[in-house]
């Protein structure tokens, strides 16, 4: 930290930047020999039903704050550098509904669900303090709905379509149809008309950290939500002029970040676990940056070797069959830059979703040459036994944070501290609990007998 060109080379290092592609040059030791991390690891449940039972309960306790629709960011006022979580971020909210009506079931969703139709009702149709329009906001105070008028990195884009494609999931599985038309379709309306108009501007990265004017998260978010969106507003016999226009369009985009060895979220940000979470929550099962695609095993190939340099607790454990820990982006330095929970388990739901998919087609064989370096191993060429090596490597994904929370009773903050393990910043961060709850629910989908259904 702190040094430049002169003083490293100086002192007998190299300075160059610290993998294609990342604008900041580091200072590196001559010849230093660093292990390799790889994602393999065999099958075994990495959560028992008593641990998800607490995960959940910890969930649940977080959404519908005070009955007022709200999700908490976390019930916790002071994270130290993060200062206070008690908001509703409108991105961690829509993908925890999203997680709580597809790991819920309904009609039992249903009541936690009509309360957050509430609740956007109220923070989409207001005046809007900071000079922005309302939807782009990022975080509102609970439970008044109000958004927060201190200073922050506004907008923030994928607002608008996360609520959509949470609504239109919504939406799609409810019995009452003049509920859907009266009360959940011109909430989904107003959040696609925004995206439909405006895709092309400037956003704060979901980071809440950088500006660019081309987000790959945000990218794959506005996608979805036009899709599924799109769809059940037809459906309802409602006006979806321009949607399909901007579908086409944007989906034409995503090329401008896929086009290098592995997919990036930004120019500006190019190595993110951003990127294949976007691709578990926003695929559209349309084949387009799939569960097999050369896209996801290349990005998480680049992720796997980039954390596994960053954090001292990766390379303690390279070689092990025992995962690798993710954070959010090498280099990043909040809280100390960390591995967060969040993002290893939305790794392991990528690897659970590659082992989803040889349900019912065959693996590339260079798409198969990539996951075996990865992986470390040789999958041989039954499907059966690639799926197996999937299942375990997610599986040690999620061990890896079972280990780092049963301690805590399986309470999950947002970060594990890069040499201890020990769990850091915000308690009880409510998107932590999602995507391990989202993980376990696509893992049984996969290993059941039945054909695997899950979104
Ligand atoms: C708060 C944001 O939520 C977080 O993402 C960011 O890293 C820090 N501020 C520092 O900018
Ligand atoms: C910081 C994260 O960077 C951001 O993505 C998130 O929305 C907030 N924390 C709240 O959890």
């Amino acid at each position: 930290m702190g040094v430049d060109k002169g003083a490293c080379e100086s002192k007998g290092c190299c300075w160059g930047p610290l993998e294609q592609g990342s604008a900041e040059p580091w200072c590196f030791k001559k010849n230093a020999k660093l292990p390799t991390c790889n994602l393999g690891g065999s099958v075994g449940l990495p959560f028992d039903d008593a641990a998800m039972a607490k995960i959940r309960g910890y969930f649940e306790a977080n959404i519908d704050v005070q009955g007022s629709g709200a999700v908490v960011a976390a019930p916790d006022h002071n994270t130290g550098p993060g200062g206070d979580y008690y908001y509703h971020w409108m991105r961690d909210g829509a993908l925890s509904m999203g997680v709580f009506l597809v790991t819920k079931g309904m009609p039992a969703a249903d009541g936690k669900m009509r309360s957050y139709v509430r609740w956007v009702q109220k923070v989409q149709n207001q005046q809007d303090p900071n000079g922005i329009d309302v939807r782009t906001e990022p975080k509102f105070t609970i439970p008044d709905g109000r958004p927060y008028t201190g200073g922050w990195c506004r907008p923030q884009t994928d607002g608008p379509a996360l609520r959509a494609l949470t609504l239109a999931m919504y939406a799609a599985q409810l019995g009452d149809e003049a509920y859907a038309k009266s009360q959940v379709a011109p909430l989904i309306k107003r959040d696609l008309d925004w995206v439909r108009d405006n895709w092309r501007q400037q956003s704060c990265d979901l980071w809440e950290e950088i500006r660019a004017d081309g987000i790959f998260w945000n990218r794959m978010s506005f996608r979805a939500a036009l899709k599924k969106g799109g769809a059940l507003l037809a459906k309802l016999g409602l006006d979806t002029s321009g949607y399909d226009e901007a579908f086409g369009e944007v989906t034409a985009s995503l090329k401008d970040f896929t086009q290098g060895d592995f997919v990036i979220e930004a120019p500006n940000r190019p190595i993110d676990t951003a990127s294949p979470h976007a691709m578990n929550t926003m695929y559209l099962d349309d084949g387009v940056l799939g569960p097999l695609s050369l896209e996801l095993a290349k990005t998480v190939r680049q992720l796997t070797k980039s954390f596994c340099r960053e954090y001292a607790i990766n390379q303690q454990n390279a070689g092990g069959q025992t995962g690798v820990w993710f954070g959010r982006y090498p280099g990043d330095h909040y809280h100390g830059g960390n591995p967060w929970i969040l993002l290893t388990a939305a790794v392991a739901e990528s690897l659970y979703r590659v082992a989803g998919a040889l349900h019912s087609a065959e693996m590339p064989a260079d798409v198969r040459a990539v996951w075996e370096e990865v992986l470390g191993a040789s999958m041989g060429s039954s499907s059966d036994a690639q799926r197996q090596a999937f299942v375990g490597a997610g599986d040690a994904q999620l061990r890896l944070i079972r280990d780092a929370t049963k301690q805590q009773d399986y309470h999950m903050w947002e970060q594990v501290e890069r040499g201890s393990g020990t769990q850091v910043s915000a308690h009880d961060l409510t998107w932590s609990y999602a995507n391990v709850l989202k993980a376990m629910h696509v893992r049984a989908a996969v290993t059941s007998d039945a054909a695997a259904i899950y979104v």
